[in-house]
C-alpha cells in the first residue's frame, strides 16, 4: 500500500480463519490503513481439514494455509485476477506491475520460477517408483516455484475447476505419502511446467531460513521487489526473542504491533 503508485487501485481481500474475532481484525486493519479498501473473507477451517494429511513441519498443517487452493470459490466471481500474498512479505515496489504480468492465451498462474531447484525432492520415492503417478510430469518442463506469491486469473481457475484438481490430489496424498509439505506440492503437481514466469525479483523468498532449524539467510543475488520470510523462522518472532537475523530489520519498519513506527508519509 505503501509502494503503490496508485492505492487507490488496491483492494485488499484477507481471507480469515471462522474462528478468527473479525471484528477485531477489522478494526485492527482499519486503524493501520485507513484509506485501505478491503474485505475479510471467513474461511471454513472444515472446508479442508478431512483432506490435510500431517507434513514434516506442522505449521504447515493450518487449515488457512490451504486457503489460497480455494479463492476462486471465496471471492464474488466479478473479481476475475488476483495476487496472492502470503501473511509473511513485505513488497517494496508497486504491486500494480505485478497484477498487470501478463498470462497469455491460456496459463492461469504466474510465479517465478526456480528450474535450478532439486524439483524430485519435493516428491517422496513412493511417487517416482510409481509410473502412472510420475507420468504427471512427462512433456512437462516442471520446475519449482513457491505458492507465497502467486497471480491468479481466476476465470480461468473457476472455468478449468483447478480447486477440484488440487483436491484429488489431496485426496490421494492421504492414501499414500506422495509429498512431505503441506499445500505446495498439490499446487506443484497441478500446475509446474504449465505457468507464467515472473521475475525473480518478486520473491526474495527463504528468508525465514530452511524449513527445519529457520536458520538465517541472505539475500539472492538481483533485485528486490518482494521480500519474504518463508521458512520456519519468522522475523516477528525473532525480533520479539531478541535473537534477530540481520535481514530482520528490513521487516522491523513495518511491524504494525511496535508502535515507534509509524505508516504517515
Ligand atoms: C535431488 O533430490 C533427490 C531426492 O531427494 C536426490 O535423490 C537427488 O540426489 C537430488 N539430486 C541432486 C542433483 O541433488
Amino acid at each position: 500500500f505503501q509502494h503503490t503508485s496508485c492505492p487507490q487501485n488496491v483492494f485488499f481481500h484477507f481471507v480469515a480463519s471462522a474462528s478468527a474475532d473479525a471484528s477485531l481484525l477489522r478494526a485492527t486493519i482499519s486503524a493501520s490503513f485507513p484509506y485501505l479498501n478491503f474485505k475479510i473473507y471467513r474461511f471454513q477451517d472444515s472446508a479442508v481439514a478431512g483432506l490435510i494429511s500431517t507434513s514434516i513441519r506442522s505449521a504447515l498443517d493450518c487449515p488457512l494455509n490451504y486457503a489460497r487452493s480455494y479463492l476462486a470459490d471465496l471471492l464474488p466471481t466479478c473479481v476475475r485476477r488476483v495476487v496472492y500474498l502470503d501473511s509473511d512479505l513485505v513488497l517494496v515496489d508497486d504491486i500494480a506491475k505485478l497484477a498487470a504480468i501478463p498470462l497469455g492465451a491460456e496459463k492461469v498462474l504466474a510465479a517465478p520460477e526456480y528450474c535450478n531447484a532439486n524439483f524430485t525432492s519435493y516428491f517422496t520415492p513412493t511417487f517416482w517408483s510409481n509410473p502412472s503417478l510420475s507420468l504427471t510430469f512427462a512433456n512437462r518442463k516442471a520446475c519449482y516455484f513457491n505458492t507465497g506469491v502467486m497471480v491468479i486469473d481466476l476465470e480461468r481457475w473457476r472455468a478449468g475447476d483447478y480447486t477440484t484438481k488440487i483436491e484429488e490430489w489431496m485426496e490421494l496424498q492421504k492414501r499414500m505419502r506422495i509429498y512431505e509439505l503441506g499445500s505446495l506440492p498439490p499446487f506443484l503437481l497441478v500446475f509446474a511446467g504449465n505457468i507464467a514466469a515472473v521475475d525473480h525479483r518478486w520473491n526474495q523468498h527463504g528468508l525465514g531460513g530452511d524449513n527445519f532449524r529457520g536458520l538465517c539467510r541472505d539475500l539472492h543475488p538481483g533485485p528486490v521487489s518482494l521480500l519474504h520470510w518463508s521458512g520456519k523462522g519468522k522475523p516477528w518472532a525473532r525480533l520479539d526473542a531478541s535473537r534477530p537475523c540481520p535481514l530482520d530489520a528490513l521487516w522491523a519498519p513495518y511491524d504494525l504491533l511496535k508502535p515507534p513506527y509509524s505508516f504517515d508519509s
